[in-house]
């Protein structure tokens, strides 16, 4: 079982299982660290994690190019669906199976709008892809729940937003870590925005996973 894991920047991934390809939060165009153009993706399956504009980006033209299908809360769904791209809708607690797997919408401590729309409830997304569990945090607050979500969906890796400011930063990030036990943690979510984000990370040093730094346009090939 493997999975081809590619760091999109700030908290975007592209993941590839060789017959599915799945991006999560493309935000490309205004993105400093990315390194992959719009036009460079190609996926039919585009999940976001909630409806700020970095997390969202490039998703409709993305979407449009190729007759990919949006997974998101019912607020984004009904968004996405009004600029004419097809959309799936979930919400925290539920699970959808979908054509490269599954994906489990979880609970995020964070807020969520789009150009001042309200844009539901923000989430983390747990996806289940060429038999590896991915769990991405999506923006949020240290939750205790976290260690429920870990038990639970028992991740292989945990995408874990450490930036400070608007989620947790690096120390609090290793105590998620420590609550997700997922098999390798990746920081996201840091470095973006000068001056914003902190780009000192040397503190999200969890106990319990291994850390996997990733630059921006790599890919890692995931083999469980
Ligand atoms: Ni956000
Ligand atoms: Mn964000």
């Amino acid at each position: 079982m493997s999975l081809n894991i590619t760091f999109l920047g700030h908290a975007g991934f592209l993941l590839d299982d060789g017959e599915h390809r799945l991006a999560i939060d493309p935000f490309l165009t205004g993105n400093p660290l990315a390194v992959h153009k719009p036009e460079q993706i190609q996926a039919k399956h585009i999940a976001l994690t909630h409806g700020h504009a970095d997390h969202v980006g490039d998703t409709v033209a993305i979407a449009k190019r190729n007759d990919a299908t949006v997974y998101g809360v019912f607020e984004i769904y009904e968004y996405m669906s009004e600029q004419g791209v097809t959309a799936s809708p979930g919400n925290p607690g539920g699970k959808i199976e979908t054509p490269f797997g599954w994906i489990a919408f979880t609970q995020a401590f964070h807020s969520s709008s789009y150009e001042g729309r309200y844009m539901g409830q923000p989430t983390g997304l747990v996806i289940g892809m060429g038999g590896v569990t991915f769990y991405h945090c999506g923006d949020t607050g240290l939750f205790g729940d976290m260690q429920l979500i870990g038990e639970i969906y028992k991740p292989d890796i945990a995408a874990i937003p450490v930036g400070d400011r608007f989620t947790m930063g690096p120390e609090l990030g290793a105590r998620a870590a420590d609550l997700i036990r997922p098999r390798h943690a990746i920081p996201i979510h840091y470095k973006t925005f000068e001056g914003m984000l902190t780009d000192d990370i040397s503190a999200f040093t969890p106990d319990s996973a291994p850390v996997k730094k990733m630059e921006p346009g790599e890919t890692w090939a995931f083999e469980k």
